[in-house]
């Protein structure tokens, strides 16, 4: 079957998960990219939900083209780096504001605004859309910079998933690294994998990647110096706060692409949230 249409689902009886602190304007019509974890747990949110219904779920048989999504208010991409990127100049040519959780394209983000820019479309990425992750990232940031003036401090980073994720280190523990490389000018790189013959240098910042079981994502900052030890953490407890995220990002998306096509982050919605 080349496409799998799971009748809209609307469940009125049920709420809670989604837009605790959003404003909720109306209803959206959610088509799905990707029915792996991530796409069911988005599914199982919005089934719930009083205002959203599933339009269509696309797994990897269907044929991604931009007549696909008409009808549509948002689409969610929660896929792998490889068909994100292939299905894109579609998503996109379809005029339909794309939220996309995908990870591991990183390198490709400089070519990615330019579509979003060309196509006058709006796209939202988050490595992670939990909220609890994303004030984990300003904590990390401020601690970064509170460190930065004393040489005592030496910081490293660690993340944790399970064995079914595809790439590493995680895309939330390279953002995280950013943020420390930018607050802490004694860390210049990142080193993703220590090699056996050689010690990691004062400038550089370790991000270590463990895969086991089922860990849904952790994410931790060591800050280590002789007298003391500074841990700032997070741990998702299932994959809930994901995708409730990612369908408050595409509430509030849906509103920014009517005043301000573009190419938004979480560090945009959580300002708009703050200010
Ligand atoms: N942003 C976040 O908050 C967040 C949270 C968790 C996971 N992720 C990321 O989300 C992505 C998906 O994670 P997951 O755990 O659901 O993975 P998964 O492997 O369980 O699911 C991926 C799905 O994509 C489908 N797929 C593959 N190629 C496709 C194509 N061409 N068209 C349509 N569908 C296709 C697969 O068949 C599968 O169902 C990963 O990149 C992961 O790192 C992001």
């Amino acid at each position: 079957m080349p496409l799998i249409i799971i009748e809209c689902i609307r469940n009125r009886q049920i709420t809670g998960t989604l837009n605790r602190g959003f404003e909720q304007e109306e209803s959206m019509k959610v088509t799905l990219v990707g029915n792996g974890r991530m796409g069911q747990q988005v599914a199982e949110v919005i089934s719930r939900s009083n205002d959203h219904e599933i339009a269509a779920v696309l797994d990897v048989d269907a044929r991604i083209t931009p007549e696909i999504f008409q009808g549509s208010d948002v689409i969610i991409d929660f896929t792998v780096r490889q068909a994100f990127m292939e299905n894109l100049p579609a998503m996109l040519a379809s005029g339909v504001p794309v939220v996309v959780g995908t990870t591991g394209w990183d390198d490709a983000v400089d070519e990615v605004r330019r579509m979003v820019s060309d196509a006058r479309v709006s796209l939202m990425y988050a490595a992670n859309f939990s909220l609890g992750v994303n004030i984990f990232l300003r904590i990390l940031k401020e601690a970064a910079r509170l460190i930065a003036p004393f040489e005592q401090f030496d910081i490293a980073l660690e993340e944790q998933h399970h064995t079914g994720k595809a790439d590493f280190p995680s895309g939330t523990a390279l953002r995280a690294a950013e943020l420390v490389l930018a607050g802490n000018k004694r860390k210049r790189t990142i080193v993703r994998q220590l090699s056996d013959d050689r010690k990691l240098a004062a400038e550089e910042l370790q991000v270590a990647a463990l895969r086991l079981g089922s860990v849904f994502g952790k994410h931790s900052a060591f800050i280590d110096s002789d007298v003391d030890e500074i841990l700032v953490a997070h741990t998702a407890k299932s994959r809930a706060g994901f995708a409730g995220g990612a369908v408050q990002a595409a509430e509030w998306l849906i509103g920014m692409h009517r005043h301000k096509p573009g190419f938004y982050t979480m560090d945009d919605f959580l300002n708009e949230r703050l200010s």
